[in-house]
């Protein structure tokens, strides 16, 4: 490979239209590639099929600088490419906690065949350890000089763009020093700007990723048991939560007690995780990220149990406001969004749902067509009996007491975010309710008959 090497994006989701674009801003000629030819289309037009903050104009630029195109043929891509990036998804199989790998293995049976000349391929979508060294023996069976590295990917939705040009480390699992090399010189601006380059095995660069997501979600889970504790021994979790993450050792990332996590990475990824070890015989090392799952999913039924306790133990025929349906801010992914769970928990219960979000709305509406949706946040909050914020975009979070008068029928909110601020609620006259703080007469009455 001489000069600059040419290339291929295969997928085009989250994580392969991110990585095509800023691959191209970076000045590499990119082709993206995806069997959804009305999703290529959208693309080459201009028009991203995610929200995703900065990813259009990025993508724009690159289309008028001729840098990136997307295109339905992997024949195209074969001829076209130096390095080609696997950024398939890998999403959890229907009825098993594994990942279904059916993308990821059709990319490199299609690939691999029409590939005559040396090249590297680079996987970057998460996978179950193990993957990567069968995936390089097939690869190399099909094409000699075709050879394999593994390039975990660790950015968030909300914030991809920034995440891809400016990674806090890049991790590559080769099995060349070739590899390394061309690794080495596409990723030449972010290394030079700080990245740290971490050159490893193909398995340890899969474990990177699986155990990166699986601390995460271990971090939320763990304030989130501590907000359980909180609720029964009549603490603050935000305020140990500060604690915490005063200390330099624990730091203060990821302890943001609420309803938690969701999406489409932290809550497969951990379950794919966990499946995988036991298929290697070391179930018990990751039993824990069980516990991990269980504590985020509780955290849900809760929220629900809150909305009841302030309905005054009744939701049937109740009309309660659902602030929020992303799984998190700053994205439009309703993939396991701990918001939608709540939403139809409490329809589930009786209560007459109406759900806001200001950008998932179309999405939450596809994925959970049985919910009611309105279109402002007035409109979702006009009658309602309990108001729950689920999702803390900056419209919810600046929510004030005063901006509810008059639309609300009774004034009682449910903080499961623990984004505003309580004292402010309470003074304007609101039954205000937050995860992880015993206030409700249910919990002082609990704490009344201990035994201490
Ligand atoms: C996550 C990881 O953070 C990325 O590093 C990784 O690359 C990505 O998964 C992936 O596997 O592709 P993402 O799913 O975009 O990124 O979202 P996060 O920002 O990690 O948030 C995940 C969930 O945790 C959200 O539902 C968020 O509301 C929740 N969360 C986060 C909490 O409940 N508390 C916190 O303190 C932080």
């Amino acid at each position: 490979m001489s000069g600059e090497p040419r290339l291929t994006v295969l997928g085009a989701g989250y994580l392969g239209i991110t990585h095509a674009a800023s691959m191209a801003s970076l000045g590499f000629d990119v082709l993206g590639v995806d069997t959804d030819a009305a999703r290529v289309d959208q693309l080459n037009a201009g028009h991203l099929p995610i929200y995703e903050p900065g990813l259009e104009e990025l993508l724009r630029a690159g289309l008028g600088a001729g840098r990136v195109r997307f295109t339905t043929s992997y024949s195209e891509a074969a001829s076209f490419g130096d390095v080609h990036f696997i950024c398939t998804g890998t999403p959890q199989q229907p009825g098993s906690n594994r990942a279904d790998l059916s993308q990821v293995y059709a990319c490199v049976a299609a690939l691999a065949p029409l590939l005559d000349r040396p090249c590297l391929v680079v996987g970057k979508s998460t996978v179950p350890v193990g993957t990567a060294r069968r995936l390089a023996a097939e690869l190399s069976q099909a094409c000699p000089g075709a050879e394999l590295a593994w390039n975990p990917e660790f950015l968030r939705e909300g914030s991809a763009v920034a995440d891809t040009l400016a990674p806090d480390r890049i991790v590559v699992g080769v099995t060349s020093g070739r590899a390394e090399q061309i690794l080495r010189q596409l990723y030449a601006r972010p290394l030079a700007a700080g990245a740290a380059f971490i050159v490893t095995s193909l398995e340890t660069a899969e474990l990177a990723k699986a155990a990166a997501n699986a601390f995460l979600a271990t971090k939320i889970s763990f304030i989130n048991a501590m907000a359980e504790i909180c609720e029964t021994a009549g603490g603050d979790v935000r305020d140990l939560a500060q604690i915490l993450g005063a200390d330099p050792r624990i730091g203060p990332a990821f302890l943001r007690a609420g309803l938690g996590y969701g999406g489409g990475c932290l809550p497969k990824d951990i379950r794919a995780f966990s499946a995988r070890a036991e298929e290697l015989g070391a179930g018990a090392s990751l039993a824990f990220l069980r516990e991990v799952d269980a504590i985020n999913l509780r955290r849900r039924a809760r929220t629900a149990d809150l909305a009841l306790e302030l309905a005054g133990g009744n939701l049937t025929g109740v009309p309660v406001c659902v602030l929020g349906a992303a799984f998190k801010p700053g994205s439009d992914d309703v993939r396991d969004s701990p918001a939608l769970d709540v939403a139809q928990i409490l329809t589930g219960m009786g209560a007459r749902v109406t759900v806001y979000d200001p950008a998932a709305l179309e999405n939450a509406r596809r994925a959970r067509p049985e919910l009611s949706y309105a279109p402002t946040l007035a409109d979702a909050a006009q009658g309602a009996h309990v108001v729950l914020l689920l999702t803390e975009w900056p419209e919810f979070t600046a929510l004030t007491p005063a901006s509810l008068e008059g639309i609300v029928a009774r004034r009682n909110i449910i903080d499961a975010r623990n984004a505003l601020d309580p004292a402010r609620w309470r003074e304007a006259g609101w039954e205000y309710r937050a995860l992880g703080v015993a206030e409700d007469a249910a919990d002082r009455a609990r704490l009344d008959a201990s035994p201490w």
